[in-house]
């Protein structure tokens, strides 16, 4: 995949090529950014979006992409790979022409190094290996079931990135009968969460627990079933679960009208 960063400017500043900012502080997951819309619906809308594209991790062939558009309507590139603009109307060719024979496209080609590569890291650091930890919950419920007397649940909550495992525990050993789970659900706002099921009829004496691996623990956590629902965590054995690699499912879309 390909992993894309937008960095766009409107305003005449941008058009010749003033290089964008830092990547701001750590970014949170508690903010959006509010959408971009034009303030009159008849009016015109010019906009110019750099970007960065990143066709592997260890940032070979970082190229770097700077559209101009009014309208919807792309009328010049430049293009770091070919070092060149290109223009797409009569305009377009008209600019793209002179910003290729007056040094503007070798003030261009430094944003690979200095824009994309230098944010990258950044970007690789505080977005793509953030991870926030679930809260868990194990409590029980009325079962449905004839079989069996109380169904537990153990939900985890608010964790960030997906890709998680929750596995029961009975006495410290592995149960794999009567559990069901849902999908890792999507929040809609970055979090996810999941809720397991385990039906089973207790006997006393037991310890019941959940076990969650998630990329934002060193080692997998486990909560205890006690009496009063509330969960306690106790941290186990060596870590088997390691971060998840790199995913380049980063796509911010720039969307206007
Ligand atoms: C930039 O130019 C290269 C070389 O022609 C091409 O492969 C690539 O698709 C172009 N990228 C964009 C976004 O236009």
């Amino acid at each position: 995949g390909q992993c894309l960063l937008l960095c766009g400017g409107s305003g005449l500043g941008a058009l010749l090529g003033v290089p964008c900012d830092g990547v701001a502080s750590r970014p949170s997951l508690q903010s959006a950014a509010p959408p971009i819309k034009t303030d009159n619906p008849n009016g015109h809308f010019e906009y110019y979006l750099r970007e960065c594209h990143y066709s592997s991790e260890e940032l070979k062939d970082i190229e770097f992409i700077y559209r101009f558009i009014f309208n919807k309507l792309e009328y010049a590139r430049y293009n770091s790979t070919l070092n060149k603009y290109t223009g797409y109307t009569k305009h377009g060719v008209y600019n793209a022409k002179i910003w290729n024979e007056n040094g503007e496209t070798d003030k261009q080609h430094t944003n690979v190094d200095s824009y994309c590569r230098h944010n990258a890291e950044l970007y690789f650091r505080n977005i793509l290996s953030y991870t926030v930890e679930p809260s868990v919950r194990v409590y029980s419920e009325k079962s449905g079931s004839q079989r069996h007397s109380t169904m537990l649940v153990c939900s985890a909550y608010n964790f960030y990135p997906e890709g998680i495992k929750l596995t029961w525990l009975r006495d410290g050993k592995e149960v794999k009968t009567d559990v069901t789970s849902t999908e890792e659900l999507y929040d809609g706002d970055w979090y996810y969460q999941i809720h397991s099921y385990l039906e089973l009829t207790p006997k006393s004496g037991e310890t019941i627990a959940c076990k969650v691996e998630h990329s934002s623990f060193s080692e997998p956590k486990v909560f205890k079933w006690g009496g009063s629902g509330v969960a306690g965590a106790v941290v186990v054995g060596a870590a088997a679960f390691g971060p998840k690699g790199y995913r380049f499912t980063f796509y911010l879309l720039l969307l206007h009208l």
